[in-house]
């Protein structure tokens, strides 16, 4: 049985990946600062979780010897654009430098597979779309930089010391288990479908649409909001695949669907049957107008396809999870 250790496995990804892992009996250790984990998360006591931070060079050197980890899972990254602009240092600091200290220490304890959340914020503005995974990475927040940072240490970390990983560029995640016992819960929520569904129960007045003066159909950004369970599962593949065969990968995660604020709204009012209070305000810095994948890699790489390609079934397991949450 493989053991993998899951950095961050207490927040919104990496707790939903902990689940499908002890699904399917894999050994699975929890590292997590709980600065936006969730120990409430963790309802599987075959689960060792360890409360710590990757910048603590004798808390991984205590992980690594108390275990034999077989592939270490990276998910504990800072994700807040606007912030990474407004405090860059705490991204370059938390993102890059934290995540060296992390592959010091498999260095140290001969760790040699790695599976890396990065993300389409690495592309920048698209110059086409769907984006493959040969566009051009011109990030345009320090955010992105520190994602293709880490995916340029890995690439160079792969070619000089043997080490494998599998870097997953995420588009949208969205939604929640449909157990409803895990889901979404950031301390300062940002996300477009969580805000829109605060709007319904009551938690937020108002959603603002920011801009809807987009050159596309609508006029409202358009992205590709990908199931966290489809996320999850192509988490194991990327798995399973390093460890079967090593190897150095990049490849996007979303589902191709063009979906746009105007849709996500119109999807929320459908399945909840209520209208959600809207106005309108001015572009937020750093959005692209479009930013959707191409899955032709994912697919041929790792056999893998979402399996939720309607927004109202992901958003349908958003409002499950909004309604009775946990924490
Ligand atoms: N939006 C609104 N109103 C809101 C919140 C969002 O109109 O109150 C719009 C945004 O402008 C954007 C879309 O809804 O067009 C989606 O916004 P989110 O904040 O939900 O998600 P992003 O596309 O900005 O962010 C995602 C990931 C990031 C990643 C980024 C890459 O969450 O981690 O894609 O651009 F960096």
């Amino acid at each position: 049985m493989k053991t993998v250790l899951v950095v961050g496995g207490l927040g919104y990804i990496g707790s939903h990946v902990v689940q499908d892992l002890t699904e399917h009996n894999y050994n699975v250790v929890v590292l997590d600062d709980l600065s936006e984990g969730h120990r409430e998360s963790l309802n599987n006591s075959n689960v060792d979780f360890i409360c710590a931070n990757i910048n603590d060079t004798g808390a991984l050197e205590n992980v690594f010897t108390k275990y034999s980890i077989d592939v270490v899972m990276h998910f504990s990254a800072f994700a807040y654009v606007g912030e990474s602009v407004d405090n860059p240092q705490k991204y370059y600091l938390n993102n890059v430098c934290a995540t060296i200290n992390l592959l010091s220490a498999m260095l140290r304890h001969n760790v040699k597979k790695f599976i890396f959340s990065s993300s389409c914020a690495t592309y920048g503005v698209p110059e086409y779309t769907p984006i493959d995974e040969a566009h051009p990475q011109n990030p345009i927040n320090p955010y992105g930089a520190t994602k293709l940072m880490v995916e340029r240490i890995l690439n160079d970390y792969h070619h000089a010391y043997d080490f494998d990983y599998c870097a997953l560029r995420y588009f949208n995640a969205a939604g929640a288990d449909p157990s409803g016992k895990i889901g979404e819960s950031h301390r300062i929520e940002t996300h477009l479908i969580p805000l829109v569904l605060k709007t319904l129960t009551g938690e937020k007045q108002n959603i603002s649409i920011f801009g809807d003066d987009y050159e596309t159909p609508d006029g409202t950004c358009i992205r590709d909001y990908i199931h966290v369970c489809d996320l999850s599962l192509a988490h194991r593949l990327a798995m399973e695949l390093i460890l079967d065969n090593g190897g150095s990968y990049c490849v996007n995660l979303g589902t191709g669907m063009r979906t746009s604020v105007k849709d996500i709204i119109k999807a929320c009012e459908d399945i909840t049957g209520r209208t959600v209070p809207v106005v309108v305000s001015r572009r937020r810095c750093g959005d692209p107008a479009v930013l959707v994948a191409s899955t032709d890699y994912a697919k041929k790489l790792l056999g893998w396809s979402a399996s939720y390609t309607n927004i109202h079934d992901i958003i349908k397991t958003a409002w499950n999870w909004e309604q009775n949450k946990k924490y």
